[in-house]
């Protein structure tokens, strides 16, 4: 499901929307709720409405477990982290218990990082049929989502869930999550805002195009729902190529 949005804000109103009724039927439902973060900057503005009290009273935060898509491999005050960003916009300002929040962190080594994440994911996840409720997820304009790039090896990756990346175009490592796990997920959505993602976002969702394999188109949920929640700008050549159904 593609939903196209006349703004950033009103894509990010959305966004929250979902994570309330998402939470509170997943909470009904089982009892708790798994929410995993997208990092980048376009979460940003929903990670904020859900601290303000509208939002953030409608969530039940106690029952709430918070976990991260991918993260980069610098200080926890860097503002390159991801933790960092989530924590500055709404995880300090919500009543979320602290030992519900589970960052990546790269405290060793990037492969010792995710195979620690790893571990803490299947001790949460442990039937085989336990999936994350809801994954918030971005892309890059190379296409890449989470720290999953184009023509890496961790797309080919079938068994584990959690991997080291060595990224040539920055000085630091990342860890991500890999396809396995985030297909897993109930609910996946997508957060795209501005002009600058418009050529990206064609290309991912027109599967008539033979475009080499996008990260981002890979994320095909096995038994969950995935909705594109793209605003104006990001979704100018979806609406010009009648793609936005
Ligand atoms: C990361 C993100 C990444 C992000 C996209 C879009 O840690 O880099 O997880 O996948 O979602 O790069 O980033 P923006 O939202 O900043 O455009």
């Amino acid at each position: 499901m593609i939903r196209i949005f006349p703004d950033y804000e009103s894509l990010s109103y959305a966004a929250a929307g979902i994570i309330v009724e998402q939470s509170q039927k997943t909470v009904r439902d089982q009892g708790f709720f798994s929410l995993v973060l997208s990092g980048g900057q376009t979460p940003r503005r929903t990670y904020e409405l859900l601290s303000q009290d509208a939002v953030r009273n409608r969530i039940p935060w106690g029952k709430v477990n918070i976990f991260w898509s991918d993260e980069r491999c610098v200080p926890q005050d860097d503002p390159h982290s991801n933790e960092h960003m989530a924590r500055e916009a709404f995880i300090d300002h919500v009543p979320i218990p602290p030992d519900h929040i589970h960052p990546i962190r790269c405290t060793k080594s990037p492969q010792k990082s995710a195979e620690e994440y790893e571990l803490l994911l299947r001790s949460f996840l442990t039937e085989d049929s336990a999936s994350f409720d809801v994954v918030l997820l971005g892309v890059g304009e190379d296409g890449h989502t989470a720290s999953l790039f184009p023509e890496s090896e961790s797309l080919d990756e079938m068994k584990r869930w959690v991997l080291e990346v060595h990224s040539h175009h920055e000085d630091f490592s990342r860890v991500t999550l890999a396809l396995p796990i985030i297909n897993r997920a109930l609910l996946v959505i997508f957060l795209v805002s501005g002009e600058a993602k418009a050529n990206t976002l064609y290309k991912v969702l027109d599967n008539s195009l033979d475009s080499c394999r996008l990260p981002a188109q890979l994320v095909q949920p096995s038994n969950g729902q995935l909705i594109w929640l793209v605003d104006k700008e990001a979704g100018r050549e979806l609406e010009n190529k009648h793609l936005n159904r």
